[in-house]
């Protein structure tokens, strides 16, 4: 199993894998001293670095569960002054990140037999607010991404998983 991160919904993942009895847990942080999690496996990850990943998926040869938690939002409007670079920011890890998480470690799940991605959305991927716009934007990409992925993952069999239940 492999997730990301080392506090909040990331680290309430973690904990409920470890308690289902998952055989090794693989935790993607930008800084593993944050990790205080016995039995959890720290990796040094940034999800917007192409490099780090395609190390990290080379590392984690035995996953069959990827969660894409990792996620950040920054407050705002589509008309706000830098609602451009707000949009490259949170694009790049809460759309770009998963994508790229999900390309490196697609054959590594296919390889342990199917597999599953799970994708951390957000209401904001279907309710947009001038409060969250670029959040909501980056969001709803990344439910596209989901959609897209369930297609392509068909013939790993991974599909399965990604049904709602
Ligand atoms: N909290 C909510 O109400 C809520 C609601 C809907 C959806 N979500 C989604 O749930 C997910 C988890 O959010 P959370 O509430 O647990 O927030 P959080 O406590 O802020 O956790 C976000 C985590 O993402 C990590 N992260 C950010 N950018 C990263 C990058 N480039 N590479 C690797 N890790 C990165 C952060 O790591 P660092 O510790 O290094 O900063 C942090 O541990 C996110 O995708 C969020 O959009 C949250």
């Amino acid at each position: 199993m492999k997730l990301h991160n080392a506090t909040g919904l990331g680290l309430a993942f973690a904990r409920e894998a470890l308690g289902r009895g998952a055989r090794k847990v693989y935790a993607g942080v930008r800084d593993p001293s944050k990790l205080r999690l016995a039995g959890v496996e720290a990796i040094r990850l940034d999800v917007t670095r192409p490099e780090g990943v395609a190390a990290a998926a080379s590392r984690c040869t035995d996953v069959a569960l990827l969660i894409n938690n990792a996620g950040i939002a920054t407050v705002g409007g589509f008309l706000s002054a830098d609602s451009i670079q707000s949009a490259r920011a949170q694009l790049g890890t809460n759309f770009f990140g998963p994508l790229r998480l999900s390309q490196a470690l697609a054959p590594v799940l296919g390889a342990n037999g199917g597999g599953a991605i799970l994708n951390v959305l957000s209401a904001a991927s279907w309710i947009n607010s001038p409060l969250l716009a670029m959040y909501g934007a980056s969001k709803s990409a990344a439910w596209a991404l989901t959609n897209g992925l369930r297609h392509e993952l068909r013939a790993h069999g991974s599909s399965r998983w990604l049904r709602p239940a």
